[in-house]
């Protein structure tokens, strides 16, 4: 009998050494080391054999993706469900993975009529009953989801092959195991192999997996990172506490764009698609304050308005505090030098707080105007006119660059109401369409200032 392999792997980061070590060299991580045996894992076989295929012979059929009922889901899967595809979704407990894998099921049978089969839910974290009373507060009673409690992977398999179901849903991957494997169903090695034996059950019999995965302390799927390599598509369900609304965003996508985001509540009686996110996000009713700006975002393929607020105040310490929530604060130290050597403001003796209203997290260069026109409407204590909107990336010498997809941007804010658009002059040379609302283009931070706070 040839000699077990026995190597130790680190259970935060998946490093691998032959020996026992107190801190993970990789990541840093003190008494993380534990004994995992392996298994070589079966290569995949494939129905082609080892013929290539032409391209242009590949035939897709109308089943190879299908719709799941809920557009913003759909959006976020590139369209829908694919055949064979594997799905993680990952996401802090109570976010609500559970419930969105439940009303996806029930959407894809009634959306694809009776010959859409049946699908297998297997839960390792509920019992069947705890799974029926979720059923009924959502109101979703098809006999054709099938609910199986179960934990071990092989066993999942065979019955997966038995009952042939059109997609399967995995609750969650941290408490599968499989029987080779010494280590506790959670462990890192339990984890990889899991996804492999299911990703492969997927290839080979061409049925959707959808994997549960929770998320660590530090934001990341708990397991391995090569569980997010092996997978075709991750998404990530997210929320502020205290906020009822949830975002589902796609950080890897092999059958779609990836940063592209599903809004949703959470309500009684389950998740309900925000198909309008900018109405959401804005409060365009309350009487506006100093620094406070709406910025045109762009989310994935979608437009988006967000409300960005500053507050500029003396600082009663040496060094002067800058924190932001929501947005990357190095972009904002980088804009606040801007704005004190090119725009000759004083800001080193005033603290800076951002923040992104409804608890959005947003990164990127088209919000730069916004930062610095919220930082200048607190510090000198002027109101920005609600009807005014921005969007504009800052160069390091005050020069605001050109965007993507301006005019989708333009689009959003004249259809929630907004009367002018404050932009970057070469995004208004190269408009194609008549915008419907005034546009200003601007050339410098001195050019935007003076139109946005001062006008
Ligand atoms: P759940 O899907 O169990 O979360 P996860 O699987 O990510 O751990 O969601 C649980 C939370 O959602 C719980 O805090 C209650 C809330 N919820 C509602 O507000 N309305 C509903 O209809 C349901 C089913 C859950
Ligand atoms: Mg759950």
């Amino acid at each position: 009998m040839s000699k077990q392999k026995l190597i130790y792997q680190c259970q935060t980061c998946g490093h691998s050494a032959s020996k026992w070590l107190g801190k993970c060299p990789d990541c840093g991580a003190w008494n993380s080391f534990i004994e995992e045996k392996i298994i070589a894992s079966k290569p995949l076989k494939t129905g082609t054999g080892s013929t290539a295929v032409s391209l242009t012979d590949i035939q897709i059929n109308k089943e190879d993706s299908r719709t799941t009922g809920i557009g913003e889901l759909d959006r976020v899967l590139g369209g829908g469900i694919v055949s064979g595809a594997v799905v993680l979704i990952g996401g802090d407990p109570g976010i609500g993975k559970s419930t969105i894998v439940l009303q996806m099921l029930d959407g894809l049978l009634r959306n694809n009529g009776d010959d859409s089969g049946i699908a297998l839910y297997v839960s390792g974290e509920e019992s069947l009953k705890q799974i029926k009373l979720r059923s009924q507060r959502l109101g979703i009673n098809n006999y054709r989801i099938k609910v199986l409690s179960e934990t071990c992977v092989d066993t999942i398999i065979s019955y997966v092959k038995e009952i042939k179901p059109t997609v399967l849903i995995v609750d969650s991957i941290q408490t599968v195991f499989l029987q080779d494997l010494p280590s506790a169903p959670g462990s890192v090695g339990q984890v990889r192999e899991s996804s492999y034996q299911l990703m492969q059950l997927a290839k080979q019999t061409h049925l959707p997996v959808f994997i549960v995965g929770h998320v660590t302390k530090e934001g990341a799927i708990a397991g391995p990172r090569v569980l997010e390599h092996i997978v075709d598509t991750v998404l990530y369900f997210e929320g502020e506490r205290g906020y009822s609304y949830r975002i589902l965003r796609a950080v890897k996508n092999r059958f779609g764009s990836t940063n592209e985001i599903g809004v949703f509540d959470m309500r009684e009686k389950g998740l309900c698609e925000i198909t309008n996110p900018s109405e959401l996000f804005l409060d365009q009713n309350s009487e506006r304050m100093s620094g406070t700006v709406v910025v045109a975002t762009i989310e994935g393929t979608r437009p988006l308005l967000v409300e960005l607020q500053a507050l500029v105040s003396r600082t009663s310490f040496g060094i002067p505090r800058r924190t932001g929530i929501g947005v990357d604060i190095n972009r904002v130290n980088l804009l606040i030098a801007v704005l004190e050597k090119i725009g000759g403001m004083h800001l080193g003796d005033c603290d800076i707080f951002i923040n992104v209203v409804g608890g959005l997290k947003i990164i990127e260069p088209a919000f730069d105007l916004g930062i610095i026109s919220t930082i200048v409407s607190s510090h000198k204590n002027i109101i920005i006119n609600k009807e005014i909107l921005v969007f504009g990336e800052i160069g390091l010498s005050g020069e605001i660059r050109a965007v993507s997809q301006a005019e989708a941007r333009i689009k959003e804010g004249a259809k929630i109401g907004f009367k002018e658009a404050i932009i970057p002059v070469s995004n208004l040379n190269r408009l194609n369409s008549k915008p419907e609302i005034k546009i200003t283009g601007v050339k410098n931070i001195e050019e935007a200032l003076k139109r946005i706070c001062y006008s």
